[in-house]
């Protein structure tokens, strides 16, 4: 068994407020934001301090007791709960997880305001319970996806991921990065190979602090350089998380895993994605009708504040892509494992 490491860094923590880690300064420096307002967190999650869709949900959640901390009377309760929840559910479009969790909160809210007898210490305290038990569930579904994934894996096997999927993306150890953590942890000397993601790097930056915290030998490549790793034998598995998942089974998740869906399927090598039930929306028939977010032109067109391109070129970034059922060899979600995902096995699992 490999020696003990230490827990991994979390993205966010309640201590008396929401605090969260800062990942836009990974890896040089772990600074924690103090949010003390919704308007401060959907600043936060904008520019990406806090992204990957579970934390963003866990996030959220916590944001709607932010909403409501300082009201007066039942009726401004209401009014903050429903315009703050509104304007928080805005802050990106794509990850469900954010929706899921404001509405959540919303609800519960809701049901609170409705009782007979209000006790606004009461439904305060209760708002914040509702939030940790959120949180912890995930916590709880990241570390059963770990346990289902790693019996996909053989000995020593070597998992090729994109973007950032580990703890820092959920309120746990992470979805596709658990799995790998979960094998580590088991003695199987898996090892993995980071795309770095451009535009923002977070493949680099967190995925491989993260691997190298918990003492997991990680190779950083170029994204360009993933069709040829698995072209040549590299590569015993392509793991990646999900921001959304369609009822029949397609996969929204950071632009650049479409690629690796396709060469994955052409070379053979099982496309695995990892993922609470939470991320899947039955609303979504097919992946056609989730929104891509489109992000600024800065990100692609410089780095940290220099421009790498010619002045004024015209940019695309979407954040994310779409990747086809018919390409996921499996997902893993807390409840288990869907080979081949379709329409009716992800139903027969939420059933
Ligand atoms: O733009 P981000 O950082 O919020 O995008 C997140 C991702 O694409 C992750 O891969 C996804 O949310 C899964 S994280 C467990």
């Amino acid at each position: 068994m490999p020696e003990e490491s230490k827990p991994p860094t979390r993205a966010l923590k309640w201590e008396g407020g929401l605090h969260l880690l800062d990942q836009t300064r990974l890896p040089g420096s772990t600074e924690w934001l103090h949010i003390q307002s919704v308007e401060q967190l959907i600043s936060a999650i904008q520019r990406l301090s806090v992204r990957g869709a579970p934390a963003i949900g866990c996030a959220a959640a916590y944001g709607m007791v932010l909403a409501t901390q300082d009201c007066s009377n039942g009726e401004e309760w209401k009014t903050q709960l429903l315009g703050q929840g509104k304007a928080l559910r805005e802050a990106r479009p794509t990850a469900v997880n954010l929706v899921v969790g404001v509405d959540l909160m919303v609800n519960h809210g809701l049901t609170l305001l409705d009782k007979e007898t209000f006790d606004p210490n009461a439904f305060q305290t209760s708002m914040l319970e509702k939030a940790k038990s959120f949180h912890k569930a995930d916590e709880e579904s990241c570390a059963a996806i770990g346990r289902h994934g790693a019996t996909l894996l053989k000995e020593g096997a070597c998992i090729l991921t994109h973007y950032n999927a580990g703890p820092l993306a959920t309120g746990g150890d992470g979805t596709a990065l658990s799995i790998a953590l979960e094998a580590h942890r088991q003695g199987n000397p898996i090892r993995v190979l980071a795309d770095e993601t451009r535009p923002l790097l977070q493949g680099a930056r967190i995925t491989c602090w993260e691997m190298d915290q918990a003492g997991i030998p990680v190779t950083l490549q170029c994204d360009g350089a993933a069709p040829s790793a698995l072209a040549s034998g590299l590569v015993d598995a392509v793991i990646v998380g999900a921001d959304r998942i369609a009822a029949n089974g397609d996969v929204v998740n950071k632009i650049g895993t479409l690629g690796l869906a396709l060469c994955a399927h052409e070379y053979n090598v099982p496309f695995i994605v990892a993922a609470p039930t939470s991320t899947i929306d039955l609303q979504s028939p097919t992946g056609d009708s989730i929104p891509i977010e489109e992000r600024a032109a800065e990100e692609v067109r410089g780095w940290l504040g220099v421009e790498t391109t010619v002045q004024g070129v015209t940019t695309r970034n979407p954040a994310f892509d779409c990747s086809p059922a018919k390409w996921v060899t499996a997902l893993v979600t807390e409840k288990g494992i869907i080979h081949a995902p379709s329409t009716e096995r992800i139903a027969a699992q939420l059933s």
